[in-house]
């Protein structure tokens, strides 16, 4: 089987830019920042960008390169290519498991926006309350667990079938094509949103409509706030963002990167679609969902509205509301917005196919179409649960474990791996080889010791984090309202003396999540329906671990499986 390699440079950066950027930059990233005090969040998100996200994107894309040339396509097999114990390859597992495990959800929300943008295109939302349509999408029903909604389900399976498709049909045909169709439409999409929400005109004198200057969103986001670098809690949801944002820790750079040749600069071209992504997430993402609603809704709204970090509800619930304000161009800026969303997700959910599929390709030499439709069905195991289930169960912890926590464990492995058992020495030259811009030398240290500690600290913290909500004067919105402040209140005491307040497990923790903490609780005055649909959600929560499980133990049988057969063809070719 011949070689697959990309077609052409501009097409290898569209595609690795088009992998991260996506949702999160649209939609996670304004929300993480409004939750996280704006200017508050943006220094340690450029510190975070600095010690973990630029060193990995090298480490990864240098990672990919050289498990490329011995045959492996995929974590397991690059892991192993690095590493000397056998162990190595099931570390790996964790970069096919995110990959199939993020899809499973991401590719329901892109459904979605695919949904949103005809529905929007038809002039859908001047007739029909977005929230309606979403639970006519979704089948969703308040306070029922399982939610079905067939023809949402078709969708669902069509935009599953549209991924197969396009990945099957490789590299520089499916993906590359995709990316250079998708990456330059979004941003074009972006700009023209971006640069309508600044004309939205202001009168003070009549705050009937428009609540506030959309500059006032701008500034929020832009207005630095030193005070937020003594917060855990908004160093560990940048670092979260970073991660989600760049698509570090999936296994998806890797995979890209893997298909390059032997030569082939990595540290220009990784840092062009690093780059890309930044502008897409801080200038292009930082520049649509905040301003409009801080004009439309206020800032205080908008800082209650995000209070969950996820920015769906402003994007889904609120924008196509906000935009009939725009009059007969509220359906196309509608279709803007949403069409830009689903060109954002496809190209990054392709990237989370691929790894799956190369797998597949290179270590059972399956062909294309073939490892495309077991990609399709793997997909199916989970995303039928993430369809029926109501959204904040399986959604919502999929992308906590999957997500958020996964992504540091396999990002602080890789590390080690790269920098400490590979060997700094070898992984410098390594990433240097081919390079038309050498990294510069002090990203030597940061790769070697700055990198590592600074992401176990981050998974101590996103292990233990506890809850330490207080309410205090922000200066921001100007009033007072409760903040989590995490780890804060805790060290406050610690240091000034005080008795510390009642330790509490954090929902946005590793423990807080086992224990469901992020659910908020029935109250004594909670209805019954409300009581059983908390216990419900708690139970659909376990059967979800379980599939987690499963996932894992599958992928790490298919790997041992396939090192099996490895040893017993021992002679043969190894290449695809
Ligand atoms: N990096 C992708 C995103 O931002 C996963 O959505």
């Amino acid at each position: 089987m011949a070689k697959e390699r990309w077609a052409s440079r501009m097409g290898l950066v569209l595609a690795m830019a088009g992998n991260a950027v996506g949702l999160g930059n649209f939609l996670r990233f304004p929300a993480q920042a409004a939750r996280n005090g704006g200017g508050a969040f943006l220094i340690p998100y450029l510190v975070a960008l600095l010690v973990v996200g630029l060193p990995l994107i090298w480490v990864e894309w240098g990672m990919g390169r050289y498990g490329g040339q011995q045959g492996h396509h995929s974590a397991p097999g690059i892991f192993q290519s690095m590493g000397k114990s056998r162990l190595w390859k099931y570390l790996g597992v964790l970069g096919l498991w995110s990959c199939l495990v993020i899809a499973s959800y991401y590719l329901y929300v892109e459904t979605w926006c695919f949904a949103y943008a005809a529905h929007s295109y038809m002039g859908g939302f001047e007739v029909e309350a977005p929230g309606d349509f979403f639970n006519r999408l979704t089948g969703s029903v308040t306070n029922e667990v399982f939610a079905v909604s067939p023809w949402g389900m078709g969708l669902f399976a069509g935009c599953i079938l549209l991924n197969v498709f396009i990945l099957s049909k490789g590299l520089a045909k499916g993906i590359e094509i995709v990316s250079k169709i998708g990456m330059p439409l979004l941003i074009a999409f972006a700009a023209v949103l971006a640069v309508r929400g600044m004309f939205i005109e202001y009168n003070p004198a009549d705050t009937s409509v428009v609540k506030a200057s959309p500059l006032e969103g701008l500034n929020f986001l832009w207005q630095p706030r030193l005070d937020s670098l003594a917060d855990p809690s908004v160093w560990l949801a940048a670092a979260g963002q970073i991660f989600f944002t760049l698509s570090i820790g999936m296994g998806t750079i890797h995979c890209y990167a893997s298909y390059l040749r032997d030569q082939d600069d990595v540290v220009l071209t990784g840092a062009s679609a690093g780059w890309t992504n930044e502008f897409c997430e801080v200038i292009l993402g930082g520049t649509i969902l905040l301003p409009i609603s801080v004009a439309y809704l206020g800032l205080n709204q908008v800082v209650d509205m995000t209070a969950g970090g996820s920015g769906f509800g402003l994007g889904f619930l609120t924008m196509p509301t906000l935009f009939n304000n725009w009059g007969g161009f509220a359906p196309f800026a509608g279709f803007l917005w949403f069409g830009l969303l689903f060109f954002a997700a496809i190209t990054s959910s392709l990237a989370m196919g691929q790894p799956i599929m190369a797998f597949l390709q290179s270590e059972f030499r399956m062909s294309r179409e073939k490892s495309a439709l077991a990609f399709g069905l793997m997909l199916l195991v989970l995303a039928v649960p993430v369809a029926i289930f109501h959204d904040s169960t399986f959604n919502a912890d999929f992308d906590f474990w999957a997500g958020s926590f996964a992504l540091v464990v396999f990002a602080l492995f890789e590390t080690i791996l790269f920098a400490w058992v590979f060997g700094m020495k070898r992984g410098w030259t390594e990433i240097n080889k081919g390079a038309e811009m050498r990294v510069p030398s002090f990203f030597y240290f940061i790769i070697k010791y700055v990198t590592p500690v600074f992401l176990l600290v981050i998974l101590v913290g996103y292990i233990f984090q506890p809850e330490g909500k207080v309410r205090e004067f922000d200066p921001v919105t100007q009033r007072e309202r409760e903040i989590d402040r995490g780890y804060r209140p805790f060290i406050d005491a610690l240091l000034s003396g005080e008795t510390p307040p009642e330790w509490r497990w954090s929902g946005s923790g590793m423990i807080g999540r086992l224990l469901h903490r992020d659910l908020s609780e029935p109250g004594p005055k909670a209805l019954p329906e409300e009581k059983k649909f908390y216990e419900n959600v708690k139970m659909v929560r376990t059967f979800d671990r379980l599939i987690l499980v499963g996932a894992f133990l599958f992928l790490v049988a298919l790997v041992w499986l396939a090192w099996q057969r490895r040893a017993r063809a021992e002679g043969d070719v190894y290449d695809q």
